[in-house]
């Protein structure tokens, strides 16, 4: 009975409850996905699914040495761990969880962006590191966010929730959009070629997918144009900063500061310059970290996986143009 069950290889560790959903239709595989390359390319030989994260790096010679592969299911709004066009080129449909966790990343861009503005993480060290029972001088004030300008850059579904919240904050609202879109930003978020962003933005927060057109798309030119009491707040993908370009910039003090949830290299290197920065507010890349948005994510990722494999169309696939031979391989 097992035998004729689709193979499936799982990189990321399912509870008890979604695992046995699985199991009742797969044959399910788990590796870590820093498990050594000989262990998960003999569990994807014969997969026909993989449900991974952002932490799987899927290429082409992943791909190559996972000849029945149908689908992959990232747990993950952004696909950038991904081959895309090979996976195309190959009949894989990659699947993604849009939607379910707009508001959990929007929240924390604002948390991001009121602890730039408040001074969060100073002022919380100044009490635990017992500077205000010690009676030592209190950090510089903070500053409003009311009256100020947010500069959005990527204007999708999170970028539209950012933008919403920073309205309920008294912010003015610019954008400018890396893609072209049908539609326009809602009436109180006013369009921006990306230098008038740069250059009119007391913050600017980004919500662009990594693409190769991204990468790097805010380097020393761009930081540049940024005015010198202006924040930069990340939570997309960590290379779409010039990480480099940024730690000199923070130092020299062409811009204020950074409030980054994401770093070129996760979980970065313990000799990162940017980590001893004063002028930083760092998170470990947790911006879909709630416990309601990871189940709802979990829940999409196992839906878009299970109807590829039942030769149905999934509910979010970002190479729809792969779907006709990923469903008729069945
Ligand atoms: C996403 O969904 O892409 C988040 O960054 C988690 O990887």
């Amino acid at each position: 009975m097992e035998a004729s069950l689709p193979i499936v290889c799982v990189t990321i560790g399912p509870p008890p409850e979604v695992l046995a959903r699985l199991e009742a239709v797969c044959q399910v595989r788990i590796v870590a996905a820093d498990a050594p390359a000989r262990v998960l390319q003999e569990a994807l030989s014969r997969a026909e699914g993989l449900l991974c994260s952002a932490l799987l790096p899927v290429n082409e010679s992943l791909m190559a040495r996972a000849p029945r592969l149908r689908v992959i299911s990232n747990f993950g709004v952004g696909f950038n761990n991904v081959d895309l066009p090979e996976a195309t080129r190959r009949g894989i449909a990659v699947c993604n969880t849009p939607g379910v966790l707009s508001d959990a990343v929007a929240d924390l861009t604002l948390a991001l962006i009121l602890a730039a503005s408040r001074r969060l993480v100073e002022n919380a060290a100044y009490v635990t590191s017992r500077g205000w029972s010690g009676g030592r001088p209190a950090p510089a004030l903070g500053f409003d966010v009311g009256g100020k300008s947010l500069g959005i850059i990527g204007l999708g579904r999170i970028g539209r929730a950012v933008a919403q919240r920073a309205r309920a904050f008294g912010m003015e609202v610019v954008y400018h959009d890396t893609v072209e879109t049908p539609q326009d930003g809602p009436d109180y978020c006013q369009p921006r070629k990306l230098d008038e962003l740069l250059r009119e933005s007391d913050i600017v927060s980004l919500h662009v997918n990594l693409t190769p057109e991204t990468h790097h798309l805010l380097g020393a030119r761009e930081l540049a144009l940024m005015k010198r009491s202006a924040w930069v707040v990340n939570t997309s993908r960590g290379p779409v900063i010039d990480q480099a370009a940024l730690v000199r910039a923070l130092r020299a003090g062409v811009i204020a500061g950074a409030a980054l949830d994401v770093l070129e290299t996760e979980p970065p290197m313990a000799k990162e310059p940017i980590l001893s920065l004063p002028n930083v507010v760092l998170l470990p890349h947790v911006g879909s970290a709630t416990v309601e948005t990871r189940a709802a994510m979990l829940d999409l990722a196992v839906k878009n996986l299970l109807a590829v494999l039942a030769g149905q169309e999934p509910p979010a696939c970002v190479n729809r143009e792969a779907l006709p031979r990923a469903l008729e391989r069945r």
